[in-house]
């Protein structure tokens, strides 16, 4: 997959793997990863699937409206692409944290509904619950921060809900951060998400 990777200053700190919204690139949100973590490793992941010219890491139907099967697919290529990027560039496979906005929150999301160990933790902002009617892995131990809006019609608040409910029968620790804002990345929320990660 199209990437970015930078060394970090510390081995023991995670690699922060950074994954943009609809449209956006592997450049995007590179500014996030300094501000939650400037020593930690960068892999920053371009998604594989074009929308009308417009990168996704997976198809839609419709707006909301996932290709559940490319979803899938794309989890397991995602997921197979950061065992490689590891082994590659000399990381810890076990201690990467996903940054997500959007899409690239939804794709992060479904590698915890899919893979137990595919990420130690997450900042998802913007999510919604990737799939439906699925039994998730114990996800005990994972970190996992959300960021929502209470206006965001393209992630109503009721999906960030049930995401949240769906991680904490999975048993992962949470929280629920919330923005008087719709669908756009706030500096509040990235604040938020930054004084959550120093603390956890
Ligand atoms: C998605 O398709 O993943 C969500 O609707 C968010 C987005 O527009 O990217």
């Amino acid at each position: 997959m199209k990437h970015i990777f930078k060394k970090g200053n510390d081995p023991l700190k995670p690699t922060l793997l950074l994954l943009h919204g609809t449209g956006g690139t592997e450049r995007d949100l590179l500014p996030l990863a300094e501000k939650i973590d400037k020593d930690a490793a960068i892999l920053s992941v371009r998604g594989n699937v074009l929308e009308n010219g417009m990168p996704r890491f997976f198809k839609r139907l419709a707006e909301g409206v996932f290709d559940e099967e490319d979803l899938i697919f794309r989890t397991n290529e995602l997921n197979e692409f950061l065992n490689e990027a590891a082994n590659e560039n000399g990381f810890d496979r076990e201690n990467i944290i996903a940054i997500g906005y959007s899409n690239g929150a939804n794709i992060a999301a479904s590698l915890l509904f899919h893979y137990q160990n595919a990420l130690s933790g997450a900042i998802l902002h913007h999510p919604m619950v990737p799939r439906s009617n699925m039994a998730l892995p114990d996800l005990s131990g994972k970190n996992i921060f959300i960021a929502a809006g209470t206006n965001d019609p393209i992630c109503p608040p009721e999906e960030s809900k049930d995401l949240y409910s769906l991680l904490e029968q999975a048993k992962a620790n949470l929280e629920l951060h919330w923005e008087n804002k719709g669908h756009q990345l706030t500096y509040a929320e990235v604040e938020a998400a930054a004084e959550w990660y120093r603390n956890k």
